[in-house]
């Protein structure tokens, strides 16, 4: 039995990361082997291209960016997200493909069907089996970065708008794929958003 891959997705400061962590614990407590990765990174090279694209010093063009994101993901898969699913595993992985068509695709204009294109050869098909997007809107996901107290990294240095139109993007993709997607009210405190995101996985064959 393959394995399962479930993507967690929303805008900077959505709760994305926290609620990996938690639904890490939440599921090994059922007793599943999960896998928790993020992107870009979880692999060496992937985790370097983190630190590349991140970067506030470099000037990183539109193309550029959205090929350092597929790159990071190429490896990723074929490093870590293919044995771990064929093993059998559950990968909780923090941002994937959607992450590149609403950021990069709409957020950057390079169109959601030419950063799709890209991303089928970095992912050689591979699709999620649930994505669960955190939705909040753009002011408060901010608001929570800040509250976080690390300095804004290249992308985080955008304005409202960028966000906005992100925010708006994910909620399209959402709507175009409903089996696939589950949107989580993320306003709400943590707790809440767990319970909501294990409600959103109990469909999931566990074995
Ligand atoms: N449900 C929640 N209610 C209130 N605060 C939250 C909630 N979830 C996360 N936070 C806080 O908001 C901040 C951002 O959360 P987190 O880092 O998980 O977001 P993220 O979506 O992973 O952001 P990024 O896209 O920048 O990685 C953190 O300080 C976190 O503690
Ligand atoms: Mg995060």
């Amino acid at each position: 039995m393959p394995g399962r891959l479930i993507t967690i997705e929303g805008i900077d400061g959505a709760g994305k990361s926290t609620l990996a962590v938690a639904l890490h614990d939440a599921l090994r407590r059922e007793g599943a082997p999960v896998l928790l990765l993020r992107e870009p990174g979880g692999v060496a090279l992937s985790e370097r291209l983190r630190a590349v694209v991140k970067d506030p010093a470099l000037r990183v063009d539109a193309a550029a960016e959205a090929l350092i994101y597929a790159a990071a993901r190429a490896q990723l898969v074929v490093e870590r997200l293919r044995p771990a699913l064929d093993a059998g595993e559950w990968v909780l992985l923090d941002r994937f493909v959607d992450s590149s068509l609403a950021y990069q695709g709409a957020g950057r204009g390079l169109g959601i069907a030419t950063v799709r294109a890209v991303n089928d050869l970095a992912t050689g098909g591979l699709e999620p089996d649930r994505t669960l997007l955190l939705r909040i809107d753009p002011t408060t996901g901010r608001a929570r970065q800040g509250v976080r107290g690390e300095s804004a990294d290249r992308l985080e240095q955008e304005p409202d708008a960028f966000f906005a139109t992100i925010a708006h993007a994910y909620d399209e993709l959402a709507a175009a794929e409903p089996d696939r997607f589950r949107v989580l009210d993320a306003s709400r405190g943590p707790h809440e958003v767990l319970q909501a995101a294990l409600g959103a996985l109990a469909d999931l064959p566990r074995t």
